[in-house]
């Protein structure tokens, strides 16, 4: 299969990651007879320094014309000013709107020899393998109207929180149709006893779940979920929620294996390019030190060939090749242990190509 992919390095650590994600597809094309090309564009806060905007025409054009987006990460202390116009996270966020991808999905699995990297005790750890989906281009992040005035008396922010039932079907729909291929169970989180937008959420979920009468329906409230994922994770098959509630629990249960440098995302429209990013920030502390830990972005190719490309069997390998360089103790520094970015991705590559000799 021929391919185009446009690849967002970004700031911080997100050109060391991104660069072992693309050394590790360039692999998987030369063993399975695939032809990628990767095309490199500017996001975040080196693209305002070069084009004094956090996401170019071009570099959205691109995107467009791909047919997937692999992302490192946004941001740094550097573009932190809160009183600036343009900010780092704007050209994230405008990729997610222009590219429509309304869906982010963010798998959580305890790898079992990982069992004693997370701060929580192994018990309830243990068999965690869940699937966050996350409203991505609604709600808090893009309600108007949005901005700040000076009133009598002090300085007043707004943002709002709208959604639309049919920006909340197209999400809770998606997640009933990937409870079908796991454990058939579907916990719709809100915060329906204070929020309007929380009310129809509830609403539209029940009606969704109509169409899916072969996967279990619970609702729970948002504070109650953040509680069941330190306490009783493993319980949990597909959570769908909206945009914010969604950022704030997946760092919450990144936490069960071990490390916010383990976690893969991928976001998701009805067709065309999605894009693929770990869901760490862009770790300025410990850029250009080859420290980071490469597994979020390298299942997140493996997540761009399954869900952009319909590869399922090339991205099971790169799952398989992560799962068995961990088993075998290969690890960074985030999850206690010593090899460098290069380092690990070379244990990885290692056990593709040992695998699956052809
Ligand atoms: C994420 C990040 C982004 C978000 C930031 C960088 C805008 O935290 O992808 O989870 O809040 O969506
Ligand atoms: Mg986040």
């Amino acid at each position: 299969m021929k391919a185009q992919i446009v690849v967002l390095p970004g700031d911080g650590i997100g050109p060391e990651v991104t660069g072992e994600a693309v050394g590790v597809l360039r692999l998987i094309a030369d063993r399975c007879g695939h032809e990628f090309t990767f095309v490199e564009h500017l996001i975040g806060g080196c693209s305002i320094d070069c084009y004094g905007t956090a996401l170019s025409d071009g570099a959205l054009e691109a995107c467009k014309r791909s047919q997937g987006v692999l992302l490192g990460a946004v941001g740094g202390p550097r573009w932190d000013n809160p009183s600036a116009d343009v900010r780092p996270e704007q050209g994230l966020l405008a990729l997610r709107k222009e590219l429509k991808v309304y869906a982010n999905l963010r798998p959580v699995k305890a790898h079992p020899e990982m069992l004693e990297t997370s701060p929580l005790r192994r018990e309830r750890v243990e068999g965690v393998d869940l699937l966050v989906v996350r409203e991505l281009t609604g709600g808090l992040y893009f309600g108007r109207p949005q901005g700040r005035e000076k009133v009598d008396g002090g300085v007043r922010a707004v943002d709002t929180m709208e959604y639309f039932d049919y920006e909340i079907r197209r999400v809770v729909e998606l997640a009933f149709r990937l409870a079908r291929g796991r454990r058939r169970k579907v916990t719709s989180v809100d915060k329906a006893n204070v929020l309007e937008t929380s009310r129809l959420w509830r609403s539209t979920a029940v009606e969704a779940a109509r169409g899916f009468p072969d996967v279990k329906l619970e609702h729970m409230l948002v504070d109650t979920a953040a509680m069941r994922l330190i306490t009783a994770a493993a319980g949990f098959d597909v959570l769908v929620t909206e945009n914010m509630f969604g950022d704030i629990l997946t760092d919450e249960a990144s936490v069960l294996t071990g490390s916010i440098g383990m976690l893969p995302s991928a976001s998701i429209g009805d067709g065309g390019p999605g894009v693929f990013e770990p869901i760490h920030g862009s770790a300025p502390d410990i850029a250009g030190k080859g420290l980071a830990n490469p597994i979020g972005t390298i299942l997140s190719a493996a997540l761009l060939l399954r869900y952009s490309l319909g590869l399922e069997g090339e991205a099971a390998m790169i799952e398989g090749a992560v799962a068995r360089a961990l088993h075998e103790g290969a690890r960074t520094a985030d999850v206690g242990g010593s090899l460098s970015t290069s380092a690990m991705t070379a244990e990885v590559v290692r056990h593709l190509t040992a695998h699956n000799k052809n």
